[in-house]
């Protein structure tokens, strides 16, 4: 059963996405206690961020390694075993079987929960024919759901459009980790298919990740406040 944090503010990541860690740095300090979890993707961790991930997890906070592995079973396992070394609560692979079963099991044993990433949300059925595929982004993304809960994945990443029909799917089982929010108002940027913290939790998920809403606001830890409130009384 997937776990729902009972505090709102746990449920709240943020994505340290900034070049380098002086600004990551920077902006943790400015949302102080107001965020418990934060995400770290390519760009800061091939800028020194695997090591601020320590720095984060020894301050108590928790870190989410978005890294999206993929790689032969060896490869991967032992990538995650390192990850699960710094101490991180979640880290992403592709959703391919061999990928999948490498990283539960390398996981095993250890506090790191992996999550996978279905399909990529920039993909449309184009994009999956172009790559070689049949079968089109729905049926992809269920085949592949109903593949991560077989092999024991923890949780997977998706739009919050998707989290409602990948909850029928999926039961309970695994958390839903949703990017792609936009509190009412904000700029919606480079994103396509957006949902209002409140709605993605109605849409059944478990965290929200937050960037630009909360990064490139003029008071970032005001932003978070806001968001971890309309987290509180959605349901
Ligand atoms: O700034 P914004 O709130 O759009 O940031 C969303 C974060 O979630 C980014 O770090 C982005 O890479 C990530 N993400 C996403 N869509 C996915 C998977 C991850 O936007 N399907």
């Amino acid at each position: 059963m997937t776990q729902t944090p009972t505090n709102p503010r746990e449920r709240l990541i943020v994505a340290l996405d900034v070049p380098d860690v002086a600004q990551a740095s920077k902006l943790v300090a400015t949302l102080d206690d107001s965020v418990l979890f934060y995400k770290i993707g390519y760009q800061l961790a091939y800028a020194g961020g695997l090591s601020m991930a320590q720095d984060l997890i020894g301050a108590g906070k928790k870190v989410f390694i978005d890294l999206k592995l993929h790689d032969i079973g060896n490869t991967v396992a032992s990538g995650v075993a390192s990850i699960a070394k710094l101490g991180a609560t979640f880290l992403t692979v592709h959703a391919y079987p061999q990928t999948m079963k490498a990283a539960v099991e390398a996981s095993r044993g250890t506090g790191l929960k992996i999550l996978a990433v279905t399909v990529l949300t920039s993909y449309d059925e184009a994009d999956l024919k172009e790559a070689g595929y049949s079968l089109g982004v729905a049926d992809l993304v269920a085949q592949r759901a109903r593949q991560a809960q077989a092999i024991g994945i923890d949780g997977l990443v998706c739009s919050a459009e998707e989290a409602a029909n990948l909850r029928a799917i999926v039961g309970q089982s695994l958390s839903l980790v949703t990017p792609g929010i936009r509190p009412a108002g904000s700029a919606v940027g480079d994103q396509k298919r957006v949902m209002t913290p409140a709605r993605a939790i109605a849409a059944g998920a478990d965290y929200l990740v937050v960037g630009r809403p909360i990064v490139a606001a003029t008071d970032p830890k005001s932003a978070a406040n806001a968001i971890v409130a309309e987290i509180a009384v959605a349901h």
